[in-house]
């Protein structure tokens, strides 16, 4: 069985820089797969570069079997294909509701209302919050948000990055719980990038840990979990 996403030696770059050095990895449907690595690892470079954002400068991308890096950002997103950015980037001016028809942008106009039911029964604190501007609500709301605002292009494989930044912990617990809901209940492809490993890896099925714009360690979640170096790199020790 071939994976959803399969990123094959993928290279990119800010300008000299080299953020991603042959980046390997797959997910596929109805798995959690989590990206970990410090500050600077290039975990967001790597999202950029799946979602179109940023060019390969080297290496292959395919999505449900079709070659996917040479694609514009709208058409990735067309073919399934979603980003939740780090630090959320909703639309704070916007109320929620009007947050959630701009995730559907990619959908039928008359898709909206059942999209914006389905998003908010995730997250009933939305539901109560639609006519809210975005800018007004709590960092966990906010993140809640931009979560249910990428379910509105009915994605095939959803990518987080960092979810869990400046988020309480009872929050961040809630959100890790939903993400293992909407991967059983939509059957799809997660791809989680998080400097939290401990919560990462109690969601993830697999993870691939980044340093320096390269995968060193890959494998099972109770692989990684287990594995001694990260625990004392990542884990607390
Ligand atoms: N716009 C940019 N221009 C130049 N260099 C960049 C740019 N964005 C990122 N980089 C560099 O690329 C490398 C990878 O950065 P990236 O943001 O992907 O890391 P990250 O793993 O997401 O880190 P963090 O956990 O802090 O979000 C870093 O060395 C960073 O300085
Ligand atoms: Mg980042």
């Amino acid at each position: 069985m071939t994976a959803l996403l399969q990123v094959d030696a993928v290279s990119a770059r800010y300008g000299e820089v080299q953020a991603l050095h042959g980046v390997s990895l797959e997910v596929a449907t109805g798995e959690i797969v989590c990206v970990l690595g410090a500050n600077g690892a290039g975990k967001t470079t790597l999202l950029r570069v799946i979602s179109g954002l940023l060019p390969a400068h080297q290496g292959r991308i395919a999505f449900d079997g079709q070659a996917m890096h040479a694609l514009p950002p709208e058409a990735i997103v067309r073919a399934g294909v979603v980003h939740v950015p780090q630090g959320r980037m909703v639309f704070t001016s916007l109320t929620v509701h009007d947050n959630l028809v701009m995730g559907g942008f990619t959908r039928p106009a008359t898709d909206a209302k059942a999209g914006i039911e389905r998003a908010v029964a995730y997250f009933p604190r939305l539901g109560e919050r639609l006519k809210q501007r975005a800018g007004t609500l709590s960092g966990g709301e906010q993140q809640m948000l931009a979560i249910a605002r990428a379910l509105m292009s009915r994605p095939r494989l959803l990518m987080l990055d960092e979810p869990s930044m400046g988020v309480a912990p009872v929050i961040k617990e809630f959100i890790f719980e939903k993400l293992a809901e909407i991967r059983r209940q939509e059957h799809m492809a997660i791809l989680l990038v998080e400097q939290d490993a401990e919560v990462a890896l109690a969601v993830a099925d697999r993870g691939y840990v980044l340093e320096t714009g390269a995968v060193v360690l890959q494998g099972t979640a109770a692989k990684l979990q287990a594995d001694d170096e990260l625990r004392k790199a990542y884990l607390g020790g």
